[in-house]
């Protein structure tokens, strides 16, 4: 398990989920099964986790360490975004708590071959789903200039955007750009040298990202989902959201409290015409990070960030 994936903030995260015997859970991204087992435990023994996945590794590997817990666990290979749909298709109404852990698996990483990394040299693949339609490699070969700065920019947060996109564009006219590591090279290349030098992640770091994002349409899968998977809880259910970067942080921290807000009249209306009712109460007053001892044993953890809800 470990080698698939080490878990970020486990004891956090199951505090939040407040798990209960005989409780229906969803775990939105199996991953290594780590947030997984401990849900199963805490649900023993006759509560019932349905793990979704886009990644079909993840689902096959989550098969056999889930193993002693079924046929308590239900696996799905689908994304997060169709909560609902699975929940539903297993004649439920509601669950009890729901898990997203948004972000990449060590194996997805390390050991998948799919160009996520730039220290590697494999295809510029990036896709968490084998069977979507497009790769990165559709996108830095094919997508024009103002598409790829927008998305630098918007995804990556990359100062560097233009002068990146305008390199990848030459280079293609020459030849396709089909490895991670030709990629990681060009951008390298196009970043003036003594900049490369003071920085202190590496220039493809937030390209990379970018690219990412846009393969598996995150940030957007993320956005939809989230209300979607209020809709699905209980009352007193909880949703406990674990995100990577401050893009994915902000979509989670705005939807959380838009969700929490009581009134939903315009500012300057005289007086409260909607009668409106919170939907959540947060948690998590402020984002919720792992510890530094956590930090040490998994330097993977260090950007996580955890939020929770409860549906009113
Ligand atoms: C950080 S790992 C999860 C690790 C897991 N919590 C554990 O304890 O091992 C993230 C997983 O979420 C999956 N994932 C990301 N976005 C997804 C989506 N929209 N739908 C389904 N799975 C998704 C990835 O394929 C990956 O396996």
């Amino acid at each position: 398990m470990a080698d698939y994936h080490i878990s970020c903030m486990p004891a956090e995260a199951v505090h939040y989920l407040n798990l209960k015997p005989g409780g229906v859970y969803v775990d939105g991204t199996v991953g290594g099964a780590g947030h997984s087992r401990l849900i199963c435990k805490g649900i023993q023994p006759d509560g019932l986790l349905i793990g979704i996945d886009q990644d079909l590794d993840a689902i096959r590997h989550a098969r056999e360490v889930l193993a002693p817990f079924f046929p308590r666990v239900s696996l799905h290979h689908d994304t997060f975004s169709h909560l609902d749909q699975i929940i539903h298709a297993l004649g439920l109404d509601g669950v009890d708590g729901i898990l997203l852990d948004i972000g990449l698996s060590r194996h997805q990483l390390e050991g998948s071959g799919r160009g996520f990394s730039f220290q590697r040299d494999e295809p510029l693949d990036m896709r968490m789903n084998a069977e979507a339609e497009m790769t990165a490699a559709d996108v830095v070969n094919h997508w024009d200039l103002d598409a790829l700065i927008r998305i630098f920019r918007d995804y990556g947060e990359e100062r560097r955007a233009r002068s990146i996109a305008r390199a990848i564009v030459k280079a293609r006219a020459r030849q396709p750009l089909e490895s991670s590591k030709t990629l990681a090279d060009l951008i390298y290349r196009s970043v003036p040298a003594a900049a490369a030098r003071r920085q202190k992640i590496h220039p493809a770091t937030r390209v990379f990202q970018a690219l990412r994002i846009t393969v598996n349409r995150e940030l957007d899968r993320l956005e939809r989902t989230l209300p979607k998977a209020v809709d699905c809880l209980n009352p007193g259910g909880r949703l406990c959201v674990l995100s990577f970067h401050s893009l994915e942080d902000r979509i989670v921290k705005q939807t959380f409290r838009e969700m929490a807000r009581t009134c939903t009249c315009p500012p300057r209306a005289p007086v409260c015409t909607c009668r409106g009712k919170a939907r959540v109460n947060v948690l998590t007053r402020k984002v919720v990070r792992p510890t530094a001892a956590e930090i040490e044993a998994n330097p993977m953890a260090r950007s996580t960030r955890l939020r929770a809800v409860e549906k009113c």
